[in-house]
């Protein structure tokens, strides 16, 4: 289980702290999904970051598995807006990174070459540097390294983002594969509606800065690609909140 209660992030700049996120509470059960959508800004990254244990710019309580956050005890598969790939080490290198500093006697992970295969990451890109990959390739890379990880807590950041439609319809089934197979714990960020409601057991939608809750959704379109009206009605809602008519959506 996640856990963030009363969470303010803040940023000490020349010019003073600006506020991040402002009084925010979550709650993600053991094995569930929780998608968040906010305006450009808002922290979302921000609180990623604190939730993956390498921010701590904050005041509340973070807390998984009733435990502070702590990478060394935990498995935080943390996929980064930027993707987070080391430029000097090859794919290949970069894809077992968090794999070896959990598993140091091990010389290949269990399971590689079938997440390789599904994510669509051939041989020839393995010994390559990040910087010689796409965009979408990168992030595919990004999104092996999390999964080969096999871990207790994902959390992506825009994980589909540098992807065509139907790339990213595909790495979404394949996280729901891992997701299925390990029960995994995720909050994954996202800028489009329908992604959140796909992914999402639970949708929230931050406002604008310093983002805070301004609504939360139990998901009954989860796992579901759906065309209904009700599913139109609801993208609608979620829609409002976004855009500062919620109340009235
Ligand atoms: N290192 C930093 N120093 C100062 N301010 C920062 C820093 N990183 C982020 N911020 C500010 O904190 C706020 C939240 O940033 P954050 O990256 O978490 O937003 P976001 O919701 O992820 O945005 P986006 O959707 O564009 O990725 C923004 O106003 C941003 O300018
Ligand atoms: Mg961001």
């Amino acid at each position: 289980m996640i856990r963030v209660s009363n969470l303010s992030a803040y940023y000490d700049t020349a010019t003073g702290r600006s506020m991040a996120l402002e009084d925010m509470n979550l709650c993600v059960p053991k094995g569930g999904t929780c998608a968040i959508i906010g305006p450009s800004g808002c922290g979302k990254s921000t609180l990623l970051r604190i939730l993956a244990g390498i921010a701590s710019n904050y005041e509340g309580e973070v807390s998984i598995a009733d435990a502070s956050v702590d990478p060394e005890v935990l498995s935080i598969g943390f996929i980064p807006q930027n993707y987070g790939l080391l430029p000097w080490k090859t794919v290949r290198d970069n894809i077992r990174l968090s794999w070896k500093v959990k598993h140091p006697e091990s010389l290949v992970p269990e399971g590689e070459e079938t997440i390789l295969a599904r994510l669509g990451i051939g041989e020839e890109l393995l010994e390559r540097f990040p910087r010689e990959l796409s965009g979408g390739q990168q992030q595919r890379a990004s999104l092996a390294r999390a999964f080969l990880l096999q871990p207790d807590v994902l959390l992506m950041d825009e994980p589909f983002s540098a992807l065509d439609a139907i790339t990213r319809e595909e790495m979404q089934e394949v996280f729901f594969e891992l997701w299925r197979a390990q029960a995994v714990t995720t909050v994954i960020v996202t800028h489009y509606v329908e992604e959140a409601l796909y992914l999402g057991q639970t949708v929230i939608v931050l406002s604008s800065a310093p983002g805070h809750v301004l609504s939360v959704t139990e998901n009954s379109f989860f796992a579901r690609r759906e065309d209904s009206g009700e599913y139109a009605a609801q993208k609608a809602r979620l829609r409002g909140w976004l855009t500062g008519k919620g109340a009235e959506a």
